[in-house]
């Protein structure tokens, strides 16, 4: 059958068009992962020697984060490969002592990681930087950051009574280890508190009452860091001593399953679906939207992929394969489903953070009535995606209600094609993209641009997949 899918160049468009699609097919590979590849690089520069990244996400964030990699000193080449859109990096590092003042502001763009991570690493160095972004970024909280780091004794100061960006950092070489539990489930805030601990004297710790994705602790162990992590609370306490030296690494990252979201909610939610997506990232700490999409009867089939050069397998990812990094990778092949409503709590939520508002789009697809509580973290992503979510779903005919921190998302919607803003926010624009796959008539994104903060390729690939 014959069909149409997205028209506009996408990513220099201020409007794409989306139409309804009559068929999914095809197989797809991913970005890669965004956190994975913010984290290579950072730890690349803290390494003496050569580190090589393989299948980095070349999205608009990590680039910042590479950019700032060099600005402190280390020397970054990138290299795009052209079939996958993902990006090859070499970055040689005299290690951390070496790293340097930078001359500038450093710009973190549109990225929360950048900024939270690299204020975690200045705080161990002894020089004044300050990080900055653009506007969104500068509507995010940074008290969550500065108090901690404060309390190791570096020095930070923020706009609006420090709580919003710019930060300036001025560093000292020896912090005090502390052990602090963090006031929101937040890998950002617990990664920072890490880095600094790197060069504190003593043992850091960082309780979370709800355990976050891991991968800054994974990928300190692949690097020689002994890395504690224990069972707290419900949640869990993670450790490392002061003083712990991050040796060069070469890795391979994994495709960015927040980027598989996406397909995998186009997949399930259309009538005539099946699309594999190859290589996708399957940590436990960050699968969560497979088994949420997975208890609303969205048939996914997982199949292991073992990697080249794969270290042993970490604990708690059996049925996965590692990649290189000690990151369990499958593919995936997701088909037409019949959906029902699920109940997600404060856990799932920060466990599928970033995948909140395409989950919505498949609840609005289900039978029966899906209750979201205390999400009010997504209030403070790159744009209020409580409100975004629910005013461009609302608009495509989707009854969605917000109460405080709760959503409540009707299922059964008739998604009827509308225009929608993604307020600048790369996930919602994906998000109202795929639902105007299902959407009779056209559904229009208004800047659609913002993917390629995480996936540049993510509009071409949508019209390839109608094609
Ligand atoms: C990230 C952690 C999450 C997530 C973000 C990436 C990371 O943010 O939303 O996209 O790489 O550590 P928070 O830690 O602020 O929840």
């Amino acid at each position: 059958m014959a069909m149409e899918t997205v028209t506009t160049r996408a990513d220099d468009a201020d409007v794409a068009v989306v139409r309804q699609a009559a068929r999914l097919r095809g197989e797809l590979t991913l970005p890669g992962d965004k956190s994975i590849s913010h984290r290579a690089l950072m730890m690349a520069a803290l390494a003496a020697g050569e580190s090589r990244i393989e299948g980095a996400g070349d999205g608009a964030d990590v680039r910042s984060t590479a950019a700032i990699c060099a600005a402190l000193g280390a020397q970054v080449e990138r290299f795009v490969d052209d079939e996958t859109g993902n990006a090859a990096y070499r970055v040689v590092s005299s290690g951390v002592a070496w790293l340097r003042p930078p001359d500038e502001p450093l710009d973190c763009g549109n990225s929360g990681t950048s900024l939270r991570l690299f204020a975690g690493i200045l705080a161990g160095l002894p020089f004044r930087a300050v990080l900055d972004g653009d506007d969104s970024l500068r509507r995010r909280p940074v008290a969550r950051i500065i108090e901690p780091l404060r309390s190791m004794g570096a020095v930070l100061h923020a706009r609006s009574n420090d709580s919003l960006p710019p930060v300036t950092v001025i560093g000292r070489t020896s912090l005090g280890a502390v052990d602090v539990s963090t006031p929101v489930p937040s890998a950002q805030v617990k990664s920072a508190i890490l880095l600094a601990g790197l060069r504190a004297e003593g043992r850091t710790t960082v309780r979370e009452a709800v355990a976050t994705r891991d991968h800054t602790e994974r990928m300190l162990r692949a690097r020689g860091v002994a890395v504690r992590t224990e069972a707290w609370a419900g949640g869990v306490a993670v450790s490392l001593e002061g003083g712990s030296t991050v040796q060069a690494r070469s890795e391979r990252v994994a495709g960015d399953v927040s980027a598989a979201a996406f397909w995998l909610v186009a997949g399930a939610i259309h009538p005539d679906a099946e699309l594999t997506l190859r290589g996708v990232g399957v940590n436990p700490t960050r699968r969560a939207v497979i088994d949420i999409l997975r208890a609303m009867g969205a048939n996914i089939e997982e199949r292991p992929v073992r990697s080249e050069g794969s270290e042993s397998e970490p604990p708690g990812t059996a049925g996965a394969a590692p990649s290189d990094a000690g990151e369990p990778v499958a593919d995936l092949v997701v088909r037409s489903s019949e959906l029902r409503a699920v109940d997600l709590g404060p856990a799932e939520v920060a466990a599928a953070i970033d995948e909140i508002p395409v989950l919505c789009l498949a609840a609005a697809r289900a039978t029966g009535t899906t209750r979201i509580r205390g999400a009010g973290e997504l209030r403070h992503k790159e744009s209020d995606r409580i409100r975004g979510t629910a005013s461009g779903l609302g608009a495509l005919g989707v009854r969605i209600e917000v109460n405080g921190e709760d959503l409540t998302v009707h299922g059964g919607a008739d998604l009827t094609g509308a225009p929608t803003d993604s307020l600048d926010d790369h996930r919602l624009a994906m998000t109202f993209a795929v639902a105007g796959l299902l959407a009779r008539g056209e559904t229009s994104v208004r800047r659609p641009g913002s993917a390629a903060i995480s996936y540049p390729g993510f509009f071409t690939q949508l019209e390839r997949m109608g094609a």
